[in-house]
Order: C-alpha cells, then structure tokens, then sequence
C-alpha cells in the first residue's frame, strides 16, 4: 500500500521498484544484487509481513520477513553506500502509556509482528549507520488493504448497525503525508527515529464516523469495547505517536488526521 503510493509520488525521480516477485528481502543475494544493479542515492524498505494476527500464527515467517529481510536490506545499503529509509510502526510499543509515545520512549512489543518489527529495527541500526526508521500508525491509502476500505466497503452496505471499537485510539495516516515527509527527508536527512503519522488523535469509532460523514454513508455506527472483538494478537489501546523528532529538528508539522482524510477522500 506504502509502496505504491511512493511509486506513483516520486514519478520525478529514477526509481526501480522491487516486489517481492523481483526481489525477496529475506534473500540476501538478491537483495544485494538488485541494489548492485541499480546504484540508488537512497534505499526506501517499506516490504513487511503486515497482518498482525497471522504474525502470530507464523512467528517464523514474520522475523524472516520483517527481522531478517530488514537486515538484508540494510546490509546491502550500506554495503552500496545507498542511505536508508525504513518504516516501522507504533506495534513496537506496548500501548499502555496514557500519552502518545516519543522517539525517545522504549519499546515494549506485546505482539510478534511488533516485537519482529523492532528486531528489524535494531538491525537497521546495527547494518546501516546512514538511516532514517519512519513509525507509522493506522495507514490507509489508495492501495488497500486498510481500515478505511473495509468502512468504504461496510458502509455501502445495507445492513445492522456497525459495530467499531471506541477504546483504542490512535493516529489514522495517509500513504500520501508519509509519501510528503518521505520527500522532505530526501531533502533533508534525519537520523535515527522519527515518528510520521498524522497529527491529531481519534478512536476507530471516530475515524471511522469521520469516513462514512466524508463519504456520504448512512449506515448506523455503534461504537463497542476492544473485549467484544478477540483477536489473536493483542491491539494497543494507544498507538498515538508523538512527533518529537520533526519538531525538535524544525520539520512543519505532519497534516491533521481529518485533513488528510478529507483530501484523500476527495
Ligand atoms: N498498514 C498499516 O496500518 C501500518 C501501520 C504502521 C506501520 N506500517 C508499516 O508500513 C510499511 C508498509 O506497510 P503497508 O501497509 O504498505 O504494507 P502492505 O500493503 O502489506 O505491503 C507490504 C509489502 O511487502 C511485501 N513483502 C512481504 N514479504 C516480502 C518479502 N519476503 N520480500 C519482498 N517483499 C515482501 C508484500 O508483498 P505481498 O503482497 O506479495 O505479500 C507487500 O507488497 C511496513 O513496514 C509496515 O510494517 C503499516
């Protein structure tokens, strides 16, 4: 979903766009072999197993995607003199904080997807000196999957009134302002951690009542607690992400949740 975005926003630059048919990050040849061939400035790693509850049903293939792979990556970044960007999430902390989380807060991953998404961190520090780690939080784009598809999808619907969980809260995100401060970066690199989602904080239940307003949905919303719907891998009940690192560094500030919501949905 990321990826496709920052394909179609960096249509300026000279790109060569990997998959995983072309390349398998877990594979280290072939990692290092498509970075030989194409030389880049800079190496964007958006790649990752995504989906929190198979993580946990396959914890081996979720580190060799997200722990291994971002090694494999950073190895041949750095092996090619390429700086590096990596995205990684909010699942990195535990989400029990009453506030949002700064750059500067420790992990805690409650989840495998979580915990493999910090090992890939700390090898990207570890492999790759010249880098920047993108957090991100409740993304959506024009690729899904995401939250945001599903309500576009259930809000369409005739049917019961929709239940979505109000206990959880978070910043919701579009590919297009991570894409943005993607660009801002290349301009101006920053080191290390950087928290990137949007600003402003709502639950799923109101991110997902400011959608149906946007799109002109009627069906009723219900708002419910997190225990009604159990999953396998534990959700934070706060994935806000505080943006510490572009304020102290003199970044503009990320756009507000329902700016980007309204953009995205125009
Ligand atoms: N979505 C969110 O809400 C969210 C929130 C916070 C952080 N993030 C982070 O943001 C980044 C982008 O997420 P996204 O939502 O764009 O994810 P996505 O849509 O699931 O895309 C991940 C991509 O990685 C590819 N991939 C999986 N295994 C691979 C492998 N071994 N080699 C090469 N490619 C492989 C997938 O290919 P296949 O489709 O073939 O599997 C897919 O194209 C990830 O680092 C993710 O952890 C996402």
């Amino acid at each position: 979903m990321l990826g496709r975005t920052l394909q179609r926003h960096f249509r300026q630059h000279e790109l060569c766009i990997a998959g995983r048919p072309e390349v398998d990050v877990a594979d280290g040849r072939c990692v290092d072999q498509a970075v030989a061939a194409f030389r880049p400035d800079v190496v964007i790693h958006c790649a990752a197993m995504t989906q929190v509850d198979a993580c946990e049903a396959e914890p081996d293939k979720a580190y060799r995607i997200n722990a291994l792979g971002s090694a494999q990556v950073a190895r041949a970044a750095a092996r090619h003199g390429a700086r590096l960007i990596a995205v990684s999430t909010d699942y990195v902390f535990d989400g029990s904080a009453a506030r949002p989380y700064h750059e500067f807060d420790a992990p805690a991953p409650r989840t495998v997807y979580g915990a493999s998404k910090w090992a890939g961190e700390e090898a990207v520090r570890r492999h790759c000196p010249d880098h920047t780690i993108i957090r991100i939080a409740w993304l959506y784009g024009e690729d899904g999957p995401s939250f945001l598809h599903t309500m576009l999808k259930l809000g369409a619907q005739a049917g019961a009134p929709l239940k979505v969980v109000h206990d959880q809260t978070g910043n919701p995100t579009s590919t297009d302002a991570v894409a943005e401060l993607i660009g801002q970066l290349l301009e101006r690199p920053l080191p290390g951690v950087v928290h990137g989602s949007c600003e402003g904080e709502a639950t799923w239940f109101e991110f997902a009542r400011a959608i149906f307003e946007r799109a002109g949905l009627r069906r009723e919303l219900v708002p419910c607690a997190t225990a009604e719907f159990p999953r396998p891998a534990p959700r934070p009940a706060n994935s806000r992400l505080e943006k510490r690192m572009l304020r102290l560094a003199g970044f503009p500030p990320m756009p507000h949740w329902q700016v980007a919501l309204e953009k995205f949905i125009s």
